[in-house]
């Protein structure tokens, strides 16, 4: 599988010849707009974690574009599908296989209104497995008790995306708690430095990370990470 990052909490995810974009929040976001072509990403599938503008707000119109289908909670899917879009809902604990590979729907501890206000329903998480890999998605999230289930579910991930930036999610301290919890020695750290709030000191969280011998990646805009 190969993941470039899109900025804030938003990936490509190309596994074969299938593409999955992951919460696509790029033309509103200051560290993308003029870094990434949105014309150029034409998935097949987008995945959302919830509801929030800032993992869904260039989901409608690139699904619309491309005739992606949207992989999220049965209220998220719902919105979009009001829009015209295709979706294929899921709720917490279930899984789907797709020709790419396999979504299960995890707990996430958060919020999820839409942009306009609207109910988005409980926030989640995926493991997504894929190409004999296994990748844990948190969403936005808390630490929570429920990791503790991801690695009893197949095995450990052989890669967590964990939010990293404090404030509106778990920080960097918490998220290596998580990656423990999960038993990854592989993070790449999202939802970080993309407002004021949400800035962090890079040497310091992967030093962190360091001390207990995982990997903490902070990618830069359009980093690819081969897994
Ligand atoms: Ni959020
Ligand atoms: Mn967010």
């Amino acid at each position: 599988m190969r993941f470039t990052y899109l900025g804030h909490s938003c990936f490509l995810i190309e596994s074969g010849s299938h593409r999955l974009l992951l919460d696509p929040f790029i033309s509103g976001n200051p560290l993308t707009t003029d870094k990434v072509d949105i014309l150029a990403l034409k998935p097949d599938y987008i995945l959302l974690t919830h509801g929030h503008s800032d993992h869904t707000s260039d989901a409608e119109h690139i699904a619309l574009a491309n005739g992606s289908l949207i992989i999220a909670n049965f209220e998220v899917c719902n919105w979009f599908a009001d829009r015209g879009c295709q979706t294929f809902a899921l709720n917490t604990g279930g899984k789907k296989q797709f020709d790419f590979g396999t979504v299960k729907m995890l707990s996430a501890t958060h919020s999820s209104t839409m942009p306009d206000g609207s109910d988005g329903g409980d926030p989640n998480g995926f493991l997504l497995q894929a190409e004999n890999k296994v990748v844990y998605i948190a969403g936005d999230t808390g630490l929570n008790a429920d990791m503790a289930l991801i690695p009893k579910y197949f095995v450990r991930p052989d890669l967590a995306i964990l939010p990293v930036g404090d404030v509106f999610t778990m920080g960097y301290e918490d998220a290596l708690i998580a990656a423990q919890i999960v038993e990854t020695s592989k993070v790449i750290g999202c939802h970080f430095d993309t407002f004021d709030p949400i800035k962090i000191d890079h040497n310091k969280a992967i030093s962190t990370f360091a001390t207990k011998g995982i990997e903490l990646i902070l990618p830069q805009i359009n980093q690819v990470i081969n897994l």
